[in-house]
């Protein structure tokens, strides 16, 4: 046997047909070994243990409520159920590929520990509407988990921008230098990408929160169920009202997945700047050591590893995201077992995307800003040209010609290789001679709308960059938190 991802190493190889396969009266010989480990999915969908116990004890609690089975055999199934649960979390739960999947390791077992209440428990219910029930059920405690985790990293992004509410440093178009920032002001840009994250999760989840059970394996079921009982025992918010729907529908496991791509799609872009602010080159930040590593040749490096695998882990999510949409695309109604294959993507995206926040909560207060480095940056590139531009206008010029009056102004600055403030008022005039009332309109109050103070306090209306804006931005954030 290889070792590929069909033939997990960990799990018992079965012999010969087994007689106790669920569906196996109507076949005439076995499946092949490879078949076997190619339609399982027991070594991955064994994660939903907890979630198909659940929703087993509830549809069994339904079902003896209706009167379907008896009370005697819904309080089998219950201690069954028990036990199995605890025998999986002590890891003495003893899974086995013959079984296929999560849901018949568990049922077998149960069997074997209650006899025939075990065999009724699947009355009135199809894995069809199990497994979509268990995903949902997984997919809805990811999703409280995701909102918790981008809950702490706001708070912390709030907490380093609130300290940087007054550090300049300069904003970049093109990757070349703009106007005068803050600091806190650029981690609030962030602070916005994660507040429409968790925005979606919200979303999201109401749509993952229904529940499939009483579907069947697609029709429904001729026994008399109580649907909404199960749907809020489990929490559910109702029921998916199509049964057809109800077992094929992954739409809410596509939007999760998009709503992780565009997290990571964030994390991924503030990892770039990490990246590029900690570069020695640009030297605005230093990430704390725990979150780098060191090269094996070079003793000098210390390289942002953790920002990096972000970058590098996002890939995997949006490849995710394909996956599930292409899985989707071609399926008729009802259920196919292509949908066997959502599991895994969905998994290998929560857990990436739990980590990557996990640790960027982490790393966000291991920052340190080097607001010197910052503030240097800002003599580099006429980060105040639009101020002088603005100035000529308040003075009356139109904005066109101020634009071009400011041009030439930087043309000579550049020149003389000096930034615009240390031309001077006589320096400023004399380079704008070529546009007509411009030179005229300077006096001495340039010199202060051409600080990066002066530049800040003026971007002063909301969603500005003036610092008493950033901190009313970071208290609306808190306020929104609470
Ligand atoms: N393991 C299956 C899945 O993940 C469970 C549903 C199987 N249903 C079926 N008709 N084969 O989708």
């Amino acid at each position: 046997m290889s070792d590929s991802l069909h033939t997990p190493q960990h799990l018992p190889e079965g012999g010969s047909a087994d007689p106790d396969k669920a569906w196996s009266g109507r076949f005439s010989e076995p499946v092949s070994e490879l078949v076997k480990r190619y339609t399982a999915s027991v070594y991955f969908d064994r994660r939903m243990a907890a979630q198909d116990i659940r929703g087993s004890v509830a549809h069994a609690r339904m079902l003896e409520r209706q009167g379907i089975i008896s009370a005697a055999d819904l309080a089998d199934i219950e201690r069954g159920l028990a036990q199995i649960g605890d025998e999986i979390a002590r890891g003495e739960f003893a899974w086995q590929l013959d079984d296929e999947d999560v849901h018949l390791n568990i049922e077998k077992r149960l069997t074997a520990l209650v006899g025939d209440a075990g065999k009724r428990l699947h009355t009135g219910r199809s894995r069809n509407d199990q497994v979509a029930t268990d995903i949902r059920l997984w997919l809805r405690d990811a999703i409280d988990q995701i909102l918790e985790l981008l809950t702490e990293f706001r708070c912390r992004l709030l907490d380093l921008a609130e300290q940087h509410a007054d550090t300049p440093l300069p904003g970049f178009t093109h990757l070349q230098v703009a106007q005068p920032v803050t600091f806190g002001h650029h981690l609030m840009a962030y602070h916005e990408m994660a507040s429409r994250d968790a925005e979606r999760f919200v979303d999201c989840r109401h749509r993952t929160n229904r529940l499939p059970l009483g579907a069947a394996a697609l029709a429904g079921t001729s026994f008399p169920i109580d649907r909404e009982s199960v749907a809020a025992e489990l929490g559910f918010e109702g029921v998916c009202e199509n049964s057809l729907d109800a077992v094929s529908d992954r739409d809410f496991a596509i939007e999760f997945t998009a709503a992780c791509a565009l997290t990571m799609i964030h994390l991924s872009r503030m990892s770039e700047e990490l990246i590029l602010w900690m570069s020695p080159r640009v030297g605005f930040i230093d990430l704390a050591d725990r979150f780098c590593t060191g090269s094996s040749i070079m003793p000098q490096k210390k390289n942002p590893d953790v920002p990096e695998l972000v970058r590098g882990k996002t890939g995997r999510v949006n490849g995710h995201l394909v996956a599930l949409l292409t899985l989707m695309k071609g399926q008729p109604l009802a259920y196919n077992k292509d949908n066997q294959e959502d599991k895994e993507p969905l998994y290998d995206t929560a857990d990436t995307v739990i980590d990557t926040l996990r640790i960027y909560a982490d790393m966000i207060p291991g920052i340190r800003v080097r607001a010197d480095n910052m503030r240097a940056a800002l003599t580099q590139g006429f980060a105040t040209a639009t101020d002088l531009a603005d100035y000529l206008v308040k003075k009356g010029l139109p904005f066109r010609d101020a634009h071009e009056a400011v041009a030439l102004a930087v043309r000579t600055a550049e020149q003389r290789g000096c930034d615009l403030p240390e031309l001077g008022l006589e320096g400023l005039r004399e380079s704008m001679q070529a546009v007509a009332g411009a030179g005229e309109r300077l006096g001495d109050d340039v010199a202060a709308a051409l600080t990066v103070e002066g530049a800040l306090q003026a971007r002063r209306h909301i969603g500005g960059t003036a610092p008493e804006q950033v901190r009313a931005a970071i208290a609306r954030a808190r306020a929104r938190l609470r």
